[in-house]
């Protein structure tokens, strides 16, 4: 079953729990939580203190995107506010082996990530240590951007390597994805489908049931 991990990043976070709320009971099973710090991308999103604010209150698994250059030094923190998988990008880490192990070894998910111009061949040698790989389908920074076409290249030569590999890697896209083309990345075989601005700056309840009947196409 594919799932939905809505970003919110597109949330209004003057009224961040009444936005989660909206969310309840559709069968839905996990946010996006992307994490920006102004340099390794141009915005600044919010810290550790959201995410463990929110925690108790939704029974989501977190699945957290940093965007952040030198993760490694925040894994611990990310854990304890409450974060169930870490995505890393591939450009931002000087140790990538090491932080992807950190993260592991603090008990959590695995994901890897890179820029869409970023060669998605070079992230394969790290494939025996992730759980997830996360393909950027616009420039990382922010929410409501155009999709771009040629990223959907990147999503079949994971979904072909993982499947001859036979290997127990999920296949994550984030960036500009709408009820109008989510059928055109479905086709490729991807697993998580990360969505922001068409979720929660729309009819947030209407927009999750809409993602999941077209799901439901693909069981
Ligand atoms: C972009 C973020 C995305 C973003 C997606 O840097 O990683 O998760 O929130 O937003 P939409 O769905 O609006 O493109
Ligand atoms: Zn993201």
């Amino acid at each position: 079953m594919v799932r939905l991990a809505p970003s919110i990043l597109s949330a209004n976070f003057a009224n961040l729990q009444g936005d989660l709320d909206q969310t309840k009971d559709c069968g839905l099973k996990m946010i996006h939580i992307d994490i920006m710090d102004g340099t390794f991308v141009p915005n600044i999103s919010f810290g550790f203190k959201i995410i463990s604010d929110i925690r108790d209150k939704n029974d989501y698994f977190f699945d957290t995107h940093l965007m952040i250059g030198e993760p490694i030094r925040y894994i611990e923190d990310f854990k304890k506010a409450g974060s169930d998988r870490i995505t890393v990008h591939y450009e931002a880490c000087k140790d990538l082996r090491a932080t992807l192990k950190a993260i592991r070894d603090a008990g959590m998910e695995v994901g890897l990530t890179a820029k869409p111009e970023t060669d998605p061949k070079l992230l394969l040698e790290y494939f025996d240590q992730i759980d997830l790989i996360l393909v950027m389908s616009v420039r990382p920074g922010f929410g409501g951007q155009k999709f771009m076409t040629e990223t959907k290249d990147t999503m079949a030569l994971y979904r072909k390597y993982i499947d001859e590999n036979n290997l127990d890697i999920k296949i994550e896209v984030d960036g500009g994805i709408k009820t109008s083309n989510v059928r055109e990345v479905l086709d490729l075989g991807v697993d998580e489908v990360v969505v922001g601005s068409d979720v929660f700056a729309k009819d947030i309840r209407a927009q999750i049931m809409a993602y999941h009947e077209i799901f439901k196409e693909y069981e």
